[in-house]
């Protein structure tokens, strides 16, 4: 099935970042862009997509099997990596980045490549907010929790209105479905989604274009192949923010 062989790599060290996500770094690393992802293979569970967050890393929130398999590894342990996968995000300076929990891992490169001015960064609490001082050191970084821990209190999206959006070359954008279907309708009401990159987290099989379980409504693009980072102006009218699909491609509601 893969385009790319499949590499084993091993695990050099594993860093607790919040209560729910780890950074798992190995060895070898990969050449890649910022917002590509790679098929991770945890040895006689699963395959599963996951953003580079480093040249030599994920990093990872815990929410089902494969996850959870993953959070039992230890230094030494070995995965199996196919990738990099997708198109990433476009690498322009002076970018606007908005993250939301685990979205903050594809950002973590594109901020660390010194091509974001200002990150608008969201967790539920403040013990959830992932990278806070290695990003603040190459750009601002404004902070919101959805219990008021710290920062804003309420939604990241909450902060646009404080934003001069049209100052920014580009505004790149990961996270929950709820909060980038909130950003994209602010986006869209500022006449600002030309320059919006929004980067989708979709179930996958194959991750090279092949099974089409990651395509989405109306067009049938791929997540895996024709992103998984597309323009706000594609997905004003399509299925972001309404429903996803499962294993089986059972519609569910987001
Ligand atoms: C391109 C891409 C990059 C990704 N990057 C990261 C990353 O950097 N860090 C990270 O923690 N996760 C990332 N994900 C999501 C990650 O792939 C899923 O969380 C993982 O596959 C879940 O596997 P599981 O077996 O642990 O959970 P499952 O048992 O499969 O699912 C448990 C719960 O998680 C939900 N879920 C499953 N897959 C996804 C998904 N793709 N997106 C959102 N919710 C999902 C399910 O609906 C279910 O509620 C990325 C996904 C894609 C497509
Ligand atoms: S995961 Fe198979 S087509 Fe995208």
């Amino acid at each position: 099935m893969s385009e790319e062989p499949l590499q084993v790599v091993q695990i050099t060290t594993i860093t607790r970042e919040t209560p729910t996500v780890r950074t798992f770094s190995f060895s070898p690393g990969f050449s890649f862009r910022p917002g590509q992802f790679v098929m991770v293979t945890i040895p006689g569970i699963d395959e599963i997509p996951m953003a580079l967050s480093r040249a030599d890393a994920i990093t990872v929130q815990r929410v089902g099997d494969a996850t959870g398999a993953l959070f039992q590894a230890g230094p030494g342990d070995k995965l199996g990596i196919r990738g990099p996968f997708g198109n990433g995000f476009p690498g322009k300076k002076g970018t606007l980045a908005i993250a939301g929990g685990v979205g903050a891992a594809p950002l973590r490169p594109l901020v660390m490549k010194g091509c974001v001015d200002c990150l608008l960064i969201g967790a539920r609490t403040a013990d959830e907010l992932l990278f806070i001082p290695e990003l603040s050191r190459k750009s601002k970084v404004l902070p919101a929790t959805d219990d008021g821990t710290t920062g804003f209190h309420g939604p990241v999206t909450g902060l646009l209105g404080e934003i001069p959006l049209s100052e920014y070359t580009q505004i790149c954008i990961c996270g929950p479905e709820k909060m980038m279907k909130a950003a994209l309708h602010a986006l869209d009401a500022a006449g600002m989604t030309r320059k919006s990159y929004f980067s989708l987290h979709r179930y996958m099989k194959c991750g090279i274009g092949v099974c089409g379980s990651c395509c989405i409504d109306p067009d049938g693009r791929r997540v895996c192949r024709d992103g998984p980072v597309f323009p706000g102006d594609s997905l004003l009218h399509s299925e972001l923010g309404k429903y996803t699909r499962d294993a089986s491609g059972r519609r569910k509601t987001v």
